[in-house]
């Protein structure tokens, strides 16, 4: 058995057709030219059993936005194992077997949307953010108000493309969990449709937007002809992002209902004027620390929040984290340092749930995945890690 990366074309191919039998996409040669010139290559590896193909894993480049600053993460998607191959350990081995270039790369944490969860659990990854898809109808969208003036929107075009992607990052800098998007995911998942989209924007100063909403129209049963999909809605001021839900709400005639993503909680559940929002999707994403020190430099703290606790990480696959650190946050940043007393013991997937904000300490006390330490400690863990549940608008 070797895990690598495939080498040959004939290999890649091979690691390919893994993919299209684990996620149903049908072998249409059109699907699968696609798929194999979007391969990242370099992001890539396999498990070969007697030079067949396995098992196969891509991490894609991302960051994850924690405390208004963007922490490198690879995110996994997709993993897969031939049906033939299943029930050996090899979707594990071609998970982890990632952790060493992951940690090479700078990138501190890996996040993925669990298929099982067992199996992520077992490698140090945690249930550590939501993606939250809600369902409301549109004609309440009509009845909610700006506090100040309305704004004036305008249709978007591909000149806007620059602008588009510096309102999403300035939302997303102030939304824990949210992704931070390179280009290649801009491009393959975002932007591949936008003509098919509905792009509706308000300009800010200086050519910027000062706020933007991406919706779709779906099928829908008559009377009604179509329902609304809002895939993402970024502004930065409450007229603006009110201005654009009204926008969406002049579709009620026809577009009976709205979905629109987010975490359980939402700015928009505290506006509508009836508590009828439904919830349509509720997926727990999961998250891995890959190196502790670095991923505490990398993210950001409350800036009212200072002390310092001493915790002993226990993490079988990634030794570089194992053992007694002291963890210190002073002044909206945080370090953590090798030495100390150990006092709070947490297990790596403990640490990765804290670490995105999920968790409180005593959610993961009562979870079996931290011991030890005072009730200062655990007070001082939650108010340093803890914020509104991450959330996110992306599948990957
Ligand atoms: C999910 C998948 C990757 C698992 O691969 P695998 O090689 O069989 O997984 P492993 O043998 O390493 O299993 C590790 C653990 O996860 C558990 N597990 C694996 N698949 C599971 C499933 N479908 N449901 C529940 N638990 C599962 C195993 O029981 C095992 O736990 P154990 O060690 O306590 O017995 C494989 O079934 C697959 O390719 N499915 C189709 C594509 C897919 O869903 N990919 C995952 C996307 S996130």
């Amino acid at each position: 058995m070797e895990v690598r990366a495939p080498q040959t074309e004939e290999e890649w191919q091979e690691a390919d057709a893994v993919f299209q039998r684990g996620f149903g996409l049908f072998v249409d040669t059109d699907a699968f030219e696609r798929n194999l010139a979007r391969q990242m290559r370099d992001r890539y590896l396999a498990v070969f059993l007697d030079g067949r193909v396995a098992a196969a894993a891509q991490v894609r480049p991302f960051g994850m936005f924690l405390g208004g600053r963007s922490v490198p993460m690879g995110g996994y998607s997709p993993v897969a194992v031939a049906p033939e191959f299943r029930g050996f350990g090899h979707g594990t081995r071609v998970t982890e077997a990632h952790f060493s270039h992951l940690r090479e790369r700078g990138e501190v944490l890996a996040g993925l949307y669990p298929a099982s969860t067992k199996l992520y659990r077992g490698v140090g990854f945690e249930v550590a953010g939501v993606l939250v898809q809600h369902s409301i109808f549109t004609r309440h969208l009509n009845q909610i108000r700006p506090t100040v003036a309305w704004p004036t929107e305008r249709r978007l075009t591909d000149d806007d493309i620059p602008a588009i992607k510096a309102c999403y990052r300035r939302t997303a800098q102030r939304n824990q969990g949210w992704l931070d998007r390179p280009d290649s995911w801009w491009d393959q998942a975002i932007l591949e449709n936008f003509a098919k989209e509905h792009w509706y924007g308000v300009d800010g100063d200086g050519g910027e937007l000062a706020g933007y909403v991406r919706y779709r129209h779906a099928r829908a049963s008559p009377p009604y002809s179509y329902g609304i999909t809002v895939n993402e809605l970024c502004a930065d001021d409450p007229d603006v992002a009110i201005g654009l839900w009204k926008l969406v709400g002049s579709s009620s005639s026809q577009g009976h209902t709205t979905k629109f993503l987010g975490g359980h909680e939402h700015p928009l559940l505290v506006l509508l004027p009836e508590q009828d929002a439904k919830v349509e999707l509720d997926i727990r994403w999961m998250a891995r620390v890959i190196d502790a020190s670095a991923a505490v430099a990398a993210r950001g703290f409350p800036a009212a929040v200072t002390g310092s606790v001493g915790l002993e990480l226990r993490d079988p696959q990634c030794d570089w984290n194992a053992g007694s650190w002291t963890l210190t946050v002073e002044g909206g940043t945080g370090t953590l340092e090798k030495g100390g007393d150990g006092d709070v013991q947490l297990t790596i997937n403990g640490f990765s749930s804290l670490f995105t904000g999920y968790a409180t300490a005593e959610t993961l006390r009562m979870a079996g995945l931290l011991s030890g330490g005072s009730p200062r400690d655990h007070d001082l863990l939650t108010a340093a890690f803890s914020t509104a549940t991450p959330s996110i608008v992306d599948f990957y």
